[in-house]
């Protein structure tokens, strides 16, 4: 076998056998295949796509890359829960207490931010003393003894993934369906749980820009999910505009924390409560997913799912005075921008708000990219919202060091907002539920 003809037949539109994607990728994670012969087939994958079975096939030979967890000696039925990456998106702190709180174990493995859209680790980190690196043993002890544990992924998930992405990135391939579906689908399988529910996220503030490709991802993931005996669920829901008001990590950990005491953005709320329902019933906790939100609806109402987080921020070694006292880690400077005209919000560009808050020191523009946790920003008006001339539209807070950049963020974050006269209403949360036949 040679990865020349491997490459020849998929840039002539043919497919490649197990065996060959096999070759290709463990003779690429050796050095034994160089970037060059795997970038021209990237190329050709990204120009002609990939079959359903080739492209299960390509997820299962980077998920048994590295490390595969075993989440047998959890009791209970285990279900994992992934977003695709949103402006604003802190579902995950929200939502994991929720069903762990409900009974359903959540052991969650998850990542960092970069460009424009955050990562789960980075905004636990902006609580003090907070550990994000557990041993497979801890993590599986704590799910088993307060039914819920997020932790960083080990360097040895699917790392054939993790190389391939960082070639994707330099190559512009990363816009490719099938690529994207087996690059999560890896980690998510590799990860361990028996059931997956899929945050597929669409609009400007994400990584896939409109719902058809959203769901064309959707039912590819959910396909190769079925595939490999893994039930998978996939929600498709909007990044028309940031999800909540906050954005950067302490800022969104506070949000997180105001919803699980009642008080918080109401789309933040009703999405976590519409993916609980659907976790809930993956796992049979519930036999629909109206009474899991119901159920779920509860955990927030009791204060149930707040007590989750705290015990997991206890047991994480994480400072829980800090969240009770609200004493999160604050930035020094803040800015503020002004609407400039009358009317109603028609539009907030959510990847122009990331970048915003990314330019200031919340996000990363490369991988190895030093975070300012406390950074970011905070919007005021939302889609729908009317404004007048003078009025508050968001407020960006950043430290010294990064004094500098204010301009250009201010400059971002004000051409995110397109005003008009006429009214408007905004887009639902949820456009569709993606499940297998
Ligand atoms: N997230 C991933 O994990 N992989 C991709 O390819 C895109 C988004």
């Amino acid at each position: 076998m040679r990865a020349y003809d491997i490459i020849a037949k998929k840039r002539d539109g043919m497919s490649n056998t197990a065996e060959e994607l096999t070759f290709l990728l463990t003779r690429y994670i050796k050095d034994e295949i160089h970037d060059d012969q795997m970038a021209a087939w990237l190329m050709a994958v990204y120009l002609n796509g990939m079959t359903e079975k080739e492209t299960t096939d390509l997820t299962q030979v980077m998920m048994h890359s590295g490390d595969c967890l075993d989440l047998s000696a959890i009791d209970g039925v285990v279900v994992d829960k992934h977003s695709t990456g949103g402006v604003g998106d802190k579902i995950t702190l929200v939502l994991a207490p929720i069903v762990a709180a409900a009974g359903v174990p959540v052991a969650k493995l998850s990542g960092r931010g970069l460009g424009f859209t955050g990562g789960t680790i980075d905004k636990l980190e902006a609580i003090p003393q907070l550990q994000t690196t557990l041993s497979n043993d801890v993590f599986i002890k704590q799910v088993n003894d307060i039914g819920l544990a997020i932790a960083g992924q080990t360097q040895n998930l699917a790392p054939a993934d993790k190389k391939l992405y960082a070639l994707r990135d330099v190559t512009a391939t990363v816009e490719s369906i099938p690529l994207i579906a087996s690059s999560i689908m890896s980690k998510k399988l590799a990860a361990g749980s028996s059931k997956i529910l899929l945050d597929v996220k669409f609009g400007q503030g994400a990584f896939v820009k409109n719902l058809g490709e959203a769901r064309k991802l959707a039912q590819m993931m959910v396909h190769i999910g079925q595939n490999l005996n893994r039930e998978t669920i996939a929600v498709l829901s909007s990044m028309a505009q940031p999800l909540g008001y906050a954005i950067g990590n302490a800022l969104e950990v506070e949000e997180a924390i105001s919803v699980l005491r009642g008080e918080g953005p109401e789309d933040v709320r009703r999405l976590c409560l519409i993916l609980a329902g659907e976790m809930l019933c993956l796992n049979g906790k519930v036999k629909t997913a109206q009474a899991g939100e119901r159920l779920a609806s509860d955990m927030l109402d009791t204060g149930a799912a707040y007590q989750k987080l705290l015990q997991m921020i206890a047991r994480q070694g994480g400072d829980v005075d800090t969240i009770i006292q609200n004493k999160l880690p604050k930035a020094t400077c803040q800015r503020k921008i002004f609407a400039s005209q009358n009317g109603y919000i028609h539009h907030i560009n959510g990847q122009a708000v990331g970048t915003a808050s990314m330019i200031l020191g919340a996000g990363r523009e490369r991988k190895e990219d030093a975070i300012d946790l406390t950074a970011g920003l905070r919007v005021n008006k939302k889609i729908g919202d009317a404004v007048s001339v003078g009025e508050e539209l968001a407020t960006l807070y950043y430290n010294e060091s990064f004094a500098a950049k204010i301009h250009e963020a201010e400059n971002i974050l004000l051409n995110a907002y397109h005003i008009a006269e006429q009214k408007v209403t905004a887009p639902s949360l949820v456009a569709e539920i993606i499940k297998a036949e």
